[in-house]
Order: structure tokens, then C-alpha cells, then sequence
């Protein structure tokens, strides 16, 4: 049964029209009339009709004119065209003009009922992908990538510059939950590739065959059990994007493959003889240094040349600190909405332990450890006792933090003086770790807790300066 979908009949004949009118609106659709091509065009300018059942031969003008029009103003009615001249031609020519079907009179009525609901089916479906694209461009696009430090804005420099751009191949490099994936997503919904397939495969994750059948497809009888022939992901991401994650892992013989690929923009599917061309652009992902892989033989060095012509690197989160204020922002922002909560933000406190942390697994680390504090907390501001015990090393007392280089005369709030000629700051900082290690006789937490770092970071200056 219909669902109140809005039909447009253009018929000059008035008993075929009331005909199919009563037919239709018995099967619950709502009916508009039209005798002839200027009371159609008259229609269409007032209303948005969900399809267009359109006689051919009008006393004013034909059944394709108004289908130009209808197309021109309301791209998504569907159409179908009923002919009593069983022309092919006139067919043909609307089905290019993107009428959905066309019926010859007269029109058997179980036909025509069947053929509306398809075409409304497809009609919906269009529909449907042209929603998913435009949300997709929505939560795909740059701006859902955080970030104001001056190394993120680089990034957003060439994301914006590489999408625009022709180029082919993109390499993205940086260490895990550094945002490649976002940022590959970024680079082709910003791109105008944005509304053809975006295929992903990661390279570690299957055999180095599998890896090569998934890629370029293969033939029938290409193998046992290659028992049809199937298009690779290069084919059927026609015209788009493929991702090829952590390419770093890509086996040796694959890498060959690849490089032809990028090169000559042809391929052959396994077991084929054929040549195959397409355009797709390659974004490259890997955490890994290629330049190490291909000192040590793991990996192409002509393959890393040519996918290193256009390199994104993605900074580590320690090294872009400035940001964290924003991304914990968002997450707040976005949890907020997903777990219904109604969290306001974070103390000082917690966001200076975030500030001091050196966050070894990137944003992922920090979008995990804010989703369980969100989970966890019902307060609406969080706080220390939200995070967990590796960041903070928090026990509820920080009372015994004791200004450190207590000596000299205090100045400021943290009772250090700089000496008479000034100091290095490197060796400042070996000084106050090495004196928060004698206050505390070696006990990392402690100590770490003295200095307001993580334990994490402590190891790390211990180790820088040789402390252990
Ligand atoms: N700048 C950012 N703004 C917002 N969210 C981010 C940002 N960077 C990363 N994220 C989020 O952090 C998580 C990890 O990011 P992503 O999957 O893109 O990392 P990756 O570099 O591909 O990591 P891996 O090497 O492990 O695959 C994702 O949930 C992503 O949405
Ligand atoms: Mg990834």
C-alpha cells in the first residue's frame, strides 16, 4: 500500500486520466491532473510531484519536453512515460532523459501499479544516497578534524591543497591514533572524487594473495577458487579514492604491483591478460618509518619515492600540547551527545595532568581516556579522580608537594630562583628531577607526582638523563 506518495498525471485523454486517478488513489496515493503540457509545466512550478506518469503525445507538446523540465526544476520526481506508439525511439530517448520506465497503451493496470512502486522504490533510494553522501561530506570533512597548532594547520593546509589538487598519490605518515585515517577520509570528501566510492583496505590485516586478489580482482579459474571473475578495489572505486593503510606492511611482490599501478595507471586483474585502466587516487598510510624499511629491504625504495611525492605528516599529540584544550572539548561535546550526559567541562587540575602527559597513543588515547571518564562520571565538571592512575598518579593528596630548590630566595609561585647569570633549562630540569628522586628516595610515583608528570614521562627524563 502507498504511502500518501504525491503522483502527477499529464494525460490529455479525460477518461484514461480519471481512470487511473481513481486506481491510484484507491491504492492510497495522492493524485494531481494535468490535460496537457501547459497545465503540467503549470504544476510542476507549484509542487514537487514524487513521480510524473507522463502520456507521450500532448495536444500542446510531448511527454519529453516536460520531462526536460521536471528534471531541470525537481531532479529527484521519477517519471515514467506511457506511449501508444510503441516507439522505441521516443522510449529510448526518455529513459535518457532519466524516466524511470516507459508502458505502452493502453496500460494494463496490475503493469502500471508495479511499475509506480518500483520507480518510487528507486526514487527513494536516490534519495536515501544523496542523504548518506551529503552526511557523509558532513562527518567526513576537515572540519571534523580538531586541532589549532601550528602543525595542524599545515596539515589542514594540504589536505585542502591535495583534494583540490590533481595529484594521484598521497602518503600519510604518522604514528598510530595521529588521525591518518581521518585525515584520508578528509582529503576525499573535501575533493570533488567526494560523491564516487571511497574503498579502505589495510594491508597487514590478510595474506599478501588475498591482499593481491582484493586489490586488482582476478578471473575466473584465476585460482581454485576463483569460481567468478571480481573486481579489485582499484575498479570499483572508479573515479574515487582507495586507502591502502599501513603499507608499510605490504609484502615485496605486492609493492611491484603497486608501483606499476602508480605509474602507468593500469593494472591486470590475477589471472587476467588484459590491461585495465582506471582513476582512483591512492592515499598511503603507514605508522611505520619507510625510510628504515627500505634501508633495511622491507620495503620498495622506487615505490617509497613515488608515493612520497605529496607527504602529509601527521605530528604526535606531545608535540602539538596546544590542541588538547580543543580536542577535550570535543570529546566532551560528542559524548555528551552519545551517552546523553550534560558534562560543562574539566577542572584546572585535570587539564594540566592532560598538558603533562605525553600521550604515547595520540588522540585515540585521549578520546579513550575521555570517553570512560564521561561513562563513569555523573558530576557535571570532571576532574583528577576521573582519569586513570597511570596519567595522574593521583591519590587524593598532593599536600606533600614541596617546592622544589627551596634554597634560594623564592620568587614567584614556585619558590625557584634563577641564579645570578641564568642557567640552562636543561640542566635546571635534570636538577629538579634528580632532587624529586633524593625527596622521595627513588619512588617514581612520588617523585613524578613532585614534578606534576605523569610516571610515564618521569621514566622518560630519567632515561634522557641517564638517571636510572
Ligand atoms: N585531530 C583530531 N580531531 C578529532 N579526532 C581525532 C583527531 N585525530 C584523531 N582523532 C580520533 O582519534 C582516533 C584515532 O584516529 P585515527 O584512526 O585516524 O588514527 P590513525 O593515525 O589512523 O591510527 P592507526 O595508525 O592506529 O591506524 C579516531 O577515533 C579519530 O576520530
Ligand atoms: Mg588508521
Amino acid at each position: 500500500m502507498a504511502n500518501g506518495e504525491k503522483i502527477l498525471i499529464v494525460e490529455d485523454e479525460k477518461l484514461i486520466r480519471m481512470t487511473i486517478r481513481e486506481l491510484l488513489e484507491k491504492e492510497g496515493y495522492r493524485v494531481g491532473e494535468a490535460a496537457n503540457g501547459a497545465e503540467a509545466m503549470e504544476c510542476l512550478h507549484s509542487q514537487e510531484p514524487d513521480l510524473l506518469l507522463l502520456d507521450y503525445r500532448l495536444p500542446d507538446t510531448n511527454g519529453l519536453e516536460i520531462l526536460k523540465e521536471s528534471r531541470r526544476l525537481h531532479p529527484e520526481t521519477g517519471a515514467i512515460l506511457m506511449t501508444a506508439y510503441s516507439s522505441i525511439d521516443s522510449a529510448v530517448k526518455a529513459i535518457k532523459l532519466g524516466a524511470y520506465d516507459y508502458l505502452n497503451k493502453p496500460v494494463k493496470h496490475d503493469d502500471l501499479l508495479a511499475t509506480i512502486a518500483k520507480a518510487l522504490q528507486t526514487t527513494q533510494l536516490q534519495r536515501e544516497v544523496a542523504r548518506l553522501r551529503g552526511e557523509q561530506k558532513r562527518d567526513y570533512g576537515i572540519t571534523n578534524i580538531v586541532g589549532r597548532s601550528r602543525p595542524m594547520l599545515e596539515v589542514f593546509n594540504l589536505i585542502r591543497k591535495v583534494a583540490d589538487s590533481s595529484a594521484s598519490t598521497v602518503l600519510l605518515q604518522g604514528k598510530s591514533g595521529t588521525g591518518k585515517d581521518l585525515v584520508a577520509k578528509a582529503i576525499h570528501f573535501s575533493s570533488d572524487r567526494a560523491d564516487k566510492p571511497f574503498m579502505n583496505i589495510t594491508c597487514s590485516a590478510i595474506s599478501e594473495t588475498l591482499m593481491e586478489s582484493e586489490l586488482f580482482g582476478h578471473e575466473k579459474g584465476a585460482f581454485t577458487d576463483a569460481r567468478q571473475q571480481k573486481k579489485g578495489l582499484l575498479e570499483l572505486a572508479k573515479d574515487g579514492t582507495v586507502f591502502l593503510d599501513e603499507i608499510g606492511e605490504m609484502g615485496l611482490a605486492l609493492q611491484a604491483k603497486l608501483l606499476r599501478f602508480l605509474e602507468e595507471k593500469t593494472f591486470m586483474r590475477v589471472g587476467g591478460s588484459r590491461d585495465i585502466q582506471v582513476d582512483v587516487r591512492v592515499i598511503a598510510a603507514t605508522n611505520r618509518n619507510l625510510q628504515e624499511a627500505v634501508a633495511s629491504g622491507e620495503f620498495r625504495e622506487d615505490l617509497y619515492f613515488r608515493l612520497k611525492v605529496i607527504p602529509i605528516h601527521l605530528p604526535a599529540l606531545k608535540n602539538r600540547k596546544d590542541d588538547i584544550p580543543e580536542l577535550v572539548a570535543y570529546f566532551i561535546n560528542r559524548y555528551n551527545k552519545e551517552f546523553r550526559k550534560n558534562c560543562q567541562g574539566i577542572s584546572d587540575e585535570m587539564l594540566n595532568c592532560l598538558m603533562n602527559y605525553d600521550w604515547p597513543g595520540n588522540v585515540r588515547e585521549l578520546k579513550n581516556i575521555m570517553e570512560r571518564a564521561m561513562i563513569l562520571e555523573t558530576k557535571d565538571k570532571l576532574d583528577l579522580d576521573d582519569l586513570p592512575e597511570e596519567i595522574v598518579q593521583y591519590d587524593g593528596d598532593r599536600s606533600e608537594g614541596k617546592p622544589l630548590g627551596g634554597t634560594g630566595q623564592a620568587s614567584g609561585s614556585t619558590g625557584i630562583v634563577l641564579p645570578e647569570g641564568g642557567v640552562s633549562l636543561k640542566d635546571a630540569e635534570f636538577e629538579l628531577v634528580r632532587q624529586a628522586l633524593d625527596a622521595t628516595a627513588g619512588n617514581q610515583s612520588k617523585a613524578a607526582r613532585l614534578l606534576r608528570i605523569s610516571r610515564d614521562a618521569l621514566r622518560y627524563k630519567m632515561k634522557k638523563f641517564g638517571l636510572n
